[in-house]
């Protein structure tokens, strides 16, 4: 899915009690943790094995800070009084337009608007560096996540398949 980063983007103004935290290389086990602890169980995590698993997020979190375009303006972790419970990762891709990577918030968090401010703060920071448009994957079954990114004003742009082992 796609959105036009010249119009209006999502808020990232986050409920009291929480707070930002800009990427630091020191912070890439934390964002590692808080993506498995999101997508542990989830659809993603069937579609994308590596968000399964503990060792699969760091992993990924490596690959993600090694990628020539990484963002650190579009990275971000959301902490509360008992630790980090949101994560949101952004790579610049060629043409350009920004790429949001995961975004996740811990299970017991949700529903109070950190999704929300997550790729809110994404967006702000992919504007930032001058990108006109962004874009992410869902997995069309990933009702709230779908749901999220179309009241956000994220809309289809192409559909890709993907064999599943069940
Ligand atoms: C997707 C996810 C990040 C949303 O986080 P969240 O903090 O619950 O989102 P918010 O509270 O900001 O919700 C914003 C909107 O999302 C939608 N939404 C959130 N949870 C939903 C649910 N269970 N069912 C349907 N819509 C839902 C609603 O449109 C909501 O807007 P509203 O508050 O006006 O109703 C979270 O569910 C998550 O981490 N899921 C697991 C990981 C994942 O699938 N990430 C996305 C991969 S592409």
């Amino acid at each position: 899915m796609e959105i036009d980063l010249g119009g209006i983007i999502p808020s990232s103004r986050l409920p009291e009690g929480f707070s930002w935290v800009p990427w630091h290389d020191s912070l890439i086990d934390d964002h590692a943790a808080v993506k498995y602890k999101c997508f542990a169980g989830e659809i993603d995590a069937a579609v994308f094995p590596a968000l399964g698993d503990p060792h699969g997020c760091r992993r990924l979190m490596f690959e993600i800070r090694r990628k020539p375009g990484f963002l650190p303006e579009a990275t971000w972790l959301i902490a509360s009084s008992s630790g980090y419970v949101g994560t949101v990762q952004g790579v610049m891709d060629k043409g350009p337009i920004g790429a949001i990577q995961n975004v996740g918030v811990l299970p017991e968090y949700r529903g109070r608007g950190l999704g929300r401010a997550l790729l809110g703060r994404a967006l702000e920071g992919f504007r930032r560096v001058g990108l006109p448009r962004a874009y992410l994957e869902v997995t069309a079954e990933n009702a709230a996540a779908v749901k999220l990114y179309r009241d956000l004003g994220f809309h289809r742009s192409k559909t890709l398949y993907k064999a599943v082992a069940l």
